[in-house]
């Protein structure tokens, strides 16, 4: 009998099936187009903070009188005069500007097998006492 009165009911079941099914689809859909945009976002923001972190060991004037006393300058000052005129002249801190600094010295403290401590008191030295501009 149930059997019966369920199968006369069976297009209306079936059909009620199809909708949740629908309803299950979109739902599913839905999280996973949430999980997407919040993958993104995490994503975004591993490369946002992947950028600061890139930035702040570039030395700006205000991170260098930050971090950097008078005497690691003095150090700085001293490796300069000593590792940065073996393949060129020595280059003034003058000669140019943060910005040019910041972009060559990474390169030219490797060259000069500098380690990072001394890599940091030269970029220190050369960028507090940079052109202005
Ligand atoms: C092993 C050799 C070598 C050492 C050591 C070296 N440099 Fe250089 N440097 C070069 C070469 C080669 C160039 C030009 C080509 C280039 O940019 O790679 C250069 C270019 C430069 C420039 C660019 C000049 C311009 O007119 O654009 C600057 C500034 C500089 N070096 C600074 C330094 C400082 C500061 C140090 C010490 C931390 C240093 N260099 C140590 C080889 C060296």
């Amino acid at each position: 009998m149930n059997r019966v009165i369920y199968e006369g009911n069976s297009y209306i079941c079936l059909y009620n099936n199809w909708i949740k099914t629908q309803s299950i689809i979109k739902t599913t859909m839905r999280k996973q187009i949430i999980l997407a945009a919040m993958g993104s976002a995490i994503l975004f923001a591993a490369c946002t903070s992947k950028k600061a972190t890139t930035r702040s060991t570039e030395a700006t004037t205000g991170e260098v009188k930050k971090n950097y006393t008078e005497a690691d300058l003095a150090d700085g000052k001293a490796i300069w005069q000593g590792h940065c005129n073996k393949c060129h002249k020595l280059f003034e801190p003058t000669d140019f500007n943060v910005n040019k600094w910041n972009k060559v010295l990474p390169t030219m403290t490797k060259k000069a097998h500098l380690t990072d401590d001394e890599a940091g008191k030269v970029t220190a030295y050369l960028v507090s006492n940079a052109k202005q501009g």
